[in-house]
């Protein structure tokens, strides 16, 4: 038999056949907008390691939520920034009604909780003085169970507030399993936990440690994965599904898209992404240069980090790319 004439080019011929055949195709409703919200202030301000990315105040908070959920934004993801004298040793600040991130969940919650999914990011180093995910024991190391004992009251604070998912992001061992169980008795148990199952210790959250005024010394290598390791990833998340997650998440995201992939085939809860700080900092210093297309690059690295089988994907450019995505499809 003849060889038949195989021509893949055939189907790229023109926009309309491209567009027919394109396997992965990004969703504003995807998206979700990591925001900033900081005590105090009356003004958003920029944060400079992150362009176009502020620390809001509470009006300014309010208006980009809704200029997000415009845009088609699939859900809010808050981090709240004390006053640095309102951090402490066991970041009380974080579990405080009253304290910056409750009163920022109840504003995005009354302002556009019906329209989208407001999340809490639920971990300690915002607002311990010492700027570690949980509280040290006497010997300076970080004490898991203490913590967990925090991230339960922690989450039925966020719960209280309105926020319709919480994000345990403190790899805690057993966090998962203390938060849900502390929502349920709270009588939570609507509220979804997203859970940082696989979160590595690396060198892509610098930026972050800007937006939120870290004050941490050293490292977190205790709490957070070495970068290698894959099958460590697995294992985190197996346990975070067996402790009720009801999504699990993989941060960074373009640097480990092997491990989405490998999660995704795992376990059958929607897997989430975070394009952190630094993934999102390169790309906007390198165009700010002239030397890569901001746009094109952005929604490059989200259809990846998609194509690796994130189906949910956090992002600071979650605005910006819901409108571009609007425009093209
Ligand atoms: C810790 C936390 C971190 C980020 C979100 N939550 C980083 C850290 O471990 O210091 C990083 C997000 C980013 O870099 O965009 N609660």
């Amino acid at each position: 038999m003849a060889f038949p004439d195989v021509r893949p080019r055939r189907l790229r011929r023109t926009p309309a056949l491209r567009r027919l055949v394109e396997e992965t195709r990004v969703a504003p409703a995807e998206l979700i907008l990591p925001m900033f919200l900081k005590e105090g202030l009356t003004e958003p301000r920029p944060i400079s390691s992150l362009p176009g990315v502020m620390q809001h105040s509470r009006e300014s908070l309010r208006k980009a939520a809704h200029e997000a959920v415009s845009a088609g934004v699939g859900g809010l993801m808050l981090f709240g920034v004390p006053e640095t004298a309102n951090k402490d040793e066991t970041g009380s600040a974080g579990l405080d009604p009253d304290g910056i991130l409750n009163v920022g969940i109840r504003d995005l919650v009354a302002e556009v909780g019906d329209a989208t999914v407001i999340m809490g990011d639920l971990c300690l180093d915002e607002f311990t003085s010492h700027g570690h995910c949980g509280v040290l024991a006497p010997d300076g190391t970080v004490d898991n169970d203490a913590t967990l004992e925090i991230y339960g009251r922690m989450g039925v604070a966020q719960a209280d507030a309105g926020a319709h998912v919480v994000g345990p992001s403190g790899m805690m061992d057993g966090q998962v399993g203390v938060v849900r169980k502390a929502l349920d008795q709270a009588g939570h148990q609507d509220v979804s936990v997203l859970a940082y199952s696989a979160k590595y210790a690396g060198a892509f959250y610098g930026p972050f440690r800007e937006a939120v005024e870290s004050s941490l010394q050293g490292d977190r290598r205790t709490y957070q994965q070495s970068p290698g390791n894959v099958r460590e990833a697995l294992r985190e998340v197996e346990l975070d599904v067996a402790e009720g997650a009801d999504m699990v998440l993989v941060k960074p995201a373009l640097p480990y898209l092997d491990v989405i992939a490998a999660v995704r085939e795992r376990v059958d809860v929607p897997v989430a992404a975070y394009q952190v700080s630094g993934e999102y900092a390169m790309v906007e210093a390198a165009a700010e240069k002239g030397w890569i297309d901001r746009e094109g690059v952005m929604l490059e690295t989200l259809t990846s980090i998609k194509r690796a089988g994130a189906q949910v994907m956090l992002t600071y450019w979650a605005t910006d790319a819901a409108r571009l995505l609007r425009e093209r499809y």
